[in-house]
This record gives C-alpha cells, sequence and structure tokens, in this order.
C-alpha cells in the first residue's frame, strides 16, 4: 500500500494478540490461519490497520517479546506464506499491516546473544550490554528489572554480567554499537519489503543506558534511571530516517512518558521521531491511580501540549492491561452500558483509536483459581514477591487476578460453542467462562450490541473529519464524574459526555441546545434541556451542537 504524509491520523487501529485471536490448526494456540479466516470480521467492523503483537520465533518466554529469529514465524503461528497470505487478505480489504518491532532487547536464543556470551572478542561480543562486576564481585550496578528481581546476569564463560531489563531471558542490545545498530535496521529494512504499513516499536525508551554517569541512579529500576535520554532520540531519528520515512510508513513508539516534554520530544512532526506514542504505564500503577479526574487533567493537558506538532495514540486496553469494561466500568451491573461508554470515549478524544481485541465485544477480566493457572511471567513473579514480602497466598492471588496481563490475554470469544468457537482443543489459556452470553456471533446479529455500536463509531469516524481533526476543548467541571468535551473543525462543532459512574449525574453546559441532534447515544432517548444534560449510570451521547 502507498502512504500519504499523515495518512496514519485516520486510521483506527486494531491490536490483534495472535496467541489468543483464532486458532486456525486446532492445536489450542491462535495462529495465522486463524487470523486470515477472521479478516472478514474485522472488515466489518470497519478497523483499518490492525497491530499484531510479535509472530516472529520466539521461545516464548514473554510470549513473543523474546525474539530468536527477526526474519522467521514463530512456528506455533505458522510460517511466513500463512503471513503473506494475511498480509494480502488485509490489503485486499484495505487494512494496513502494523508489525510489532522489539529492538529493545533480543531472546537469549537469538544467534547474536548466544555467540555473543561465549567469550569478550567474538563477532557479536559488543552487541549487549557487558560488565566486569563490581569490586565484590557483585552486579555493576544495583538496577532492577521490570519482571522482578535484579536487572544484571552473571555469565562465568565471560566473566561478565548482561543487562537485561525485561527477564534473564531478553537481554538489552547494544544500541551503542554501529554495527548492531544496522543489523537491527536491516531487520526493518527486511520487514519493509515484505509490505509492511507501520511499526509498534515496543519498549524503546531506553536504548541509551547512560551508564557514564547521565543515568539517576537515585532511582531503582533500570528504565526509570535511564529513560529518555539524549541518546535514545538520536538513535530513534537515525532510525526513522533510515528506514520508514521515505515511505511514510507509520511508527508508534511504545514509550515511558512521564511528563509533557517526553510526549513533545517523541511526538512532534519537526523532530523526525514518532508519529505517535502509547505512553508505558504499569498496569499496578494505573489501577491505583486513575480516576476520571485524573483522566481529564492529562487529556486536556496533553492535547494542549501536542496540538502543534504532535500527535496521540488513544487507547484503553491492550495486552499488558486488565479489560477496560471491568477496570474503567462496571463489567456486572452496567456492563453493556459502560463498555459502550468507554468505546464512544476512546473514539471521540482527538488522536488514532487503537482498539484491542474483545473490546468491541467487551470482553472482561478472568479469576483464575490458582497462580498455577496463570501463565503471563510478570503476574508469576509479582505473586511470588508478594508472599516474599509477607502477603498471604490469598491476598497475593487476589492481587495478582486484579493486575494480571492474562486478564486481556484469554482467548476471543468468538461464538456459544465449546471453547468460545476459539479452537476445538483446550486452549493454552482458559476462555472465560462468560463466553456463553458475550460473544461475536451473538453480538453481530443483536442491534443493540456492544460490536454494533463499535461499528457505528468506526463508521461516524470514517466519514466525519471533525474527529479526525477537530480541536478539542473540554467543557465539564474539574471534579466528578463527568468527562464532557467538544471537537470543531470546519464549522461543525460536536460535543461528547461521558458519565464514569453509576449514578445519574446533570452536566450544566452552554453548548447543550434543547433541539442539539444526537448523533449517537447508549440509552434509547436522551435527557436534554437548554444548557444542561442529565446523564444516566454511564450514559454517553455525541451531540451535534453547531
Ligand atoms: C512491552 C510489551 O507490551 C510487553 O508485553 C513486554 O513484556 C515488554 N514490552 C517487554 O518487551
Amino acid at each position: 500500500m502507498k502512504h500519504e504524509k499523515d495518512w496514519y491520523k485516520e486510521l483506527v487501529i486494531y491490536q490483534i494478540y495472535p496467541r489468543s485471536f483464532k486458532d486456525g490448526n486446532g492445536d489450542g494456540i491462535g495462529d495465522l490461519k486463524g487470523m486470515t479466516q477472521k479478516l472478514d470480521y474485522l472488515k466489518e467492523l470497519g478497523v483499518t490497520a490492525v497491530w499484531m503483537s510479535p509472530v516472529y520465533a520466539s521461545p516464548n518466554v514473554d510470549n513473543g517479546y523474546d525474539i530468536s529469529d527477526y526474519f522467521a514465524i514463530m512456528e506455533e503461528f505458522g510460517t511466513m506464506e500463512d503471513w503473506e497470505e494475511f498480509r494480502d487478505g488485509a490489503h485486499a480489504r484495505g487494512i494496513a499491516i502494523i508489525m510489532d518491532l522489539v529492538l529493545n532487547h533480543s531472546s537469549d536464543l537469538h544467534r547474536w546473544f548466544m555467540e555473543s556470551r561465549k567469550s569478550r572478542d567474538n563477532e557479536f561480543s559488543d552487541y549487549y550490554i557487558w560488565r566486569d562486576p563490581a569490586a565484590d564481585g557483585k552486579a555493576p550496578n544495583g538496577w532492577l528489572s521490570v519482571f522482578g528481581g535484579g536487572a544484571w546476569e552473571y555469565v562465568p564463560e565471560r566473566g561478565q554480567y548482561y543487562l537485561h531489563f525485561f527477564a534473564k531471558e531478553q537481554p538489552d542490545l547494544n544500541w551503542d554499537n554501529e554495527e548492531a545498530r544496522e543489523k537491527i535496521f536491516d531487520i526493518i529494512r527486511f520487514w519493509n519489503d515484505k509490505g509492511v504499513d507501520g511499526y509498534r516499536v515496543d519498549a524503546i525508551s531506553y536504548l541509551d543506558k547512560g551508564m557514564d554517569g547521565r543515568a539517576d541512579m537515585t532511582e531503582p529500576f533500570g528504565t526509570t534511571s535511564c529513560a529518555n535520554l539524549e541518546g535514545t532520540h538520536k538513535y530513534i531519528r537515525e532510525m526513522v530516517e533510515k528506514t520508514t520515512r521515505p515511505d511514510n510508513l507509520m511508527t508508534v513508539g511504545e514509550v515511558n512518558i512521564r511528563n509533557l516534554q517526553d510526549a513533545k520530544d517523541y511526538t512532534s512532526a519537526s523532530r523526525g521521531e514518532f508519529d505517535m506514542a502509547i505512553g508505558f504505564v504499569p498496569p499496578i500503577v494505573e489501577i491505583k491511580t486513575w480516576s476520571p479526574e485524573r483522566f481529564k487533567k492529562e487529556v486536556r493537558e496533553y492535547y494542549e501540549a501536542l496540538k502543534e506538532d504532535g500527535w496521540w495514540a488513544r487507547f484503553l486496553s491492550n495486552h499488558d492491561k486488565p479489560r477496560q469494561v471491568s477496570l474503567y466500568g462496571d463489567d456486572k451491573t452496567y456492563w453493556l452500558e459502560s463498555a459502550k461508554m468507554l468505546g464512544c470515549y476512546l473514539h471521540t478524544l482527538p488522536g488514532t483509536p487503537f482498539v484491542y481485541q474483545g473490546e468491541e465485544l467487551g470482553m472482561t477480566n478472568i479469576q483464575l483459581p490458582s497462580i498455577d493457572d496463570y501463565d503471563d511471567i510478570d503476574t508469576k513473579n509479582y505473586y511470588k514477591t508478594m508472599v516474599e514480602e509477607g502477603a498471604s497466598p490469598k491476598e497475593a492471588l487476589a492481587e495478582s487476578q486484579a493486575v494480571s496481563r492474562d486478564n486481556a490475554r484469554t482467548p476471543m470469544q468468538w461464538d456459544d460453542s465449546e471453547n468460545g468457537g476459539f479452537s476445538p482443543s483446550r486452549p493454552w489459556l482458559p476462555v472465560n467462562e462468560n463466553y456463553v452470553r458475550i460473544n461475536a456471533r451473538q453480538q453481530m446479529a443483536d442491534e443493540n450490541s456492544v460490536f454494533k455500536f463499535y461499528q457505528k463509531l468506526i463508521a461516524l469516524r470514517k466519514e466525519n473529519p471533525v474527529l479526525v481533526h477537530g480541536d478539542f476543548e473540554l467543557c465539564c467541571p474539574e471534579e466528578g464524574p463527568v468527562i464532557a468535551y467538544t471537537r470543531s473543525f470546519d464549522g461543525v462543532t460536536w460535543l461528547a459526555a461521558h458519565n464514569f459512574s453509576g449514578g445519574t449525574q446533570r452536566l450544566a453546559c452552554g453548548r447543550v441546545k434543547r433541539e442539539a441532534q444526537v448523533i449517537l447515544g447508549n440509552y434509547k432517548e436522551q435527557a436534554i434541556e437548554e444548557g444542561i444534560l442529565e446523564l444516566r449510570a454511564y450514559e454517553t451521547v455525541i451531540l451535534k451542537v453547531e
């Protein structure tokens, strides 16, 4: 597909977690053939791009985010021909392909690392971050890894430690080595030649480790100490200039955004880095600190900061977070209302929306009965640390269930047949039992479903430039659970209002007119008076006010 500059602004991007999307060969694991079978479903939903989480060869310590061969497809997912078939099928339906690029680290089973660990003077010896032990023989510094424990691992053959900001099976690549960088860019060139339309670039804020004294060593986590150093920005600009910019391929960086300046640095078009950024917020922090008030403040501040020169990636869910309807909505009493409300919020904000598989069905969190039933390395380590620190197994399990990334990784619920129509065999992770009630087949036939509501939202965005290019202005009090704003473009103004609570709320706002046209809502009728909008539990509404 050929791409104009800025084409990414109009996309609606659907994230597929291939392991859990659709099993095409009956082994209980999702795969590329299954993805191809479901292309018509994606077309019907209306999305215009698919970001697939990694499908490269991997030992799956971190479900594909540990890559052992960037030029090959993971056997469980199929073959390169299967990938090509998916690509062709997607392109034929006008759906762009966004690949996940994991370039901060590789798998420890990647050939480069297997060579690198052997000695201090082989061809790949400097492709990773190796350091001598400290004077006491311990790790070179006290950095911790994101998945728990120290960030350094000792290798006797070299008599040195290597750095891993994630699992010890995910050694960090050395971007300071020019030859290694060129080899990394060759990976991108290979996929460019295969017809990829863009990339989601994983954990990319830590390329420059700043170990010469620039990293802030008062921070225990390596990923916090060295986040967003200037060397990282320099390497990103080099990568984009050499690989994606010439063909306007879309890029979204998964970055550690701590403040508005970081957001500007990564996404300002004039700097030549990413088109947009996904801010990496560890779920545990978000679960404890999210509130509608915080959403309002962040949305406004980031809009102001980026409106001249940057852009936003909008998402409420992905494979690293619990399910949005369980986290921000009410997955029991107001499941239907809140699932739709969150979708409407996502699609009416400025920026490019990202829909995570199953979100369009209102899929919910799962509570697996034992920690042994969980698959996610982060969940397992989190549980272990809690127990080591004195929590009872019951407490640790309850907390792990709430934050686990596996909440979002349970298989897609396609229909009410066994295993939710995901696979004829026992799936690699249990299907949520509510598949009998929450599934795609049922929702595609039900005009009042979450799926049909998402379909309408996506179509609205395609047909109305105000949702893509419109200016944004909040029009609700800072306090309270109602988030309301206007989007204005070319003489048209829409007002979107969302109630993030289970109680009725009254929004007083001069922009609300009694005769306003209702574009979309999740209740049959709306309670509109001059200057007042009454919003019932989790009600959402879009009004045309000008
Ligand atoms: C972010 C990815 O989204 C996550 O799933 C992964 O574990 C880490 N980066 C490490 O690659």
